[in-house]
């Protein structure tokens, strides 16, 4: 006796219905998300559509553009006696401005060229720079999303989407194609899913991580589009091959 696989036309009407519905609706989930994607993403740099720099944004931050690197490089700068002080208060600001660099390079810097009028004993009308909490007003980096929200975005995303991935990796191995072609289809969600995510971390300590955010999307997108579109066509169109037939009778 020859044993064949099963395929989608040795399922029955119900069957087929199942899987149908189901594809669609997680076509449709997915075309959801692509959508929330781009509404929150977009824009985030000021011009339209979603760039490589808005999603360096939501995962790194925006970490120039504040007002204490602006007054460096621009109106204060004259007060720096030596260049590598600018260098070492810029580079400060890009790491998060946090409160041990203050202390420990950042402040003998002001102490040196900024304190002498940036210190509530001047009197004079401008932000205190003499302590952590005063140049808060003028260091307030943009680090993107908290790690903390990462972590909760990711054991979201890891559970549904693996789920997803999955289901859809269940009903499409009924479908009648090469094993290489069907493995590969299958894997790349899971692995799309694993470097998207990783990527989120990357790209909070280096920004060049976006690519593969992006790139990650892409492979899930492709492959989970592949297997559908596979799924759905040989679920209502693929019929039983002749020599299969043949045996049968
Ligand atoms: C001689 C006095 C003086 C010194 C020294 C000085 N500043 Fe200022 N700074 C001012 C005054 C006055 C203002 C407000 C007017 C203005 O914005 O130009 C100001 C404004 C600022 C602001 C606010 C800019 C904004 O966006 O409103 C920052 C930040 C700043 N200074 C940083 C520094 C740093 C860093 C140093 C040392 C390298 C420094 N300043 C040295 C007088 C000084």
């Amino acid at each position: 006796m020859v044993t064949t696989r099963r395929r989608f036309y040795d399922c029955g009407l119900s069957e087929k219905l199942l899987y149908t519905a189901f594809l669609l609706l997680m076509g449709t989930g997915y075309l959801m998300a692509l959508v929330y994607l781009y509404t929150t993403h977009e824009g985030h740099d000021g011009k339209p559509g979603v760039s490589m720099q808005d999603i360096v944004d939501t995962y790194y931050g925006n970490r120039s553009g504040t007002r204490l690197e602006a007054a460096v490089r621009g109106p204060m700068a004259g007060y720096i006696q030596q260049i590598e002080d600018r260098h070492h208060i810029v580079a400060w600001l890009k790491s998060g401005a946090p409160e041990q660099g203050y202390r420990e390079t950042v402040r003998p810097i002001l102490e040196k060229s900024c304190l002498q009028c940036h210190s509530p004993a001047s009197g004079l009308k401008v932000p205190d720079l003499s302590t952590y909490q005063g140049i808060q007003t003028v260091a307030k980096v943009d680090t993107g999303e908290s790690l903390h929200t990462l972590v909760k975005l990711s054991h979201i995303h890891l559970f549904g989407i693996g789920l997803v991935a999955l289901g859809i990796g269940l009903v499409f191995r009924l479908a009648a194609v090469t094993t290489w072609l069907k493995a590969t289809l299958m894997v790349s969600p899971f692995v799309a899913i694993f470097a998207d995510i990783l990527a989120w971390f990357l790209t909070k300590w280096d920004p060049v991580y976006a690519y593969t955010v992006v790139a990650a999307g892409g492979l899930l997108g492709l492959a989970w589009a592949g297997q559908m579109v596979i799924s759905l066509y040989q679920i209502w169109f693929l019929k039983v091959p002749q020599e299969e037939k043949n045996s049968a009778s």
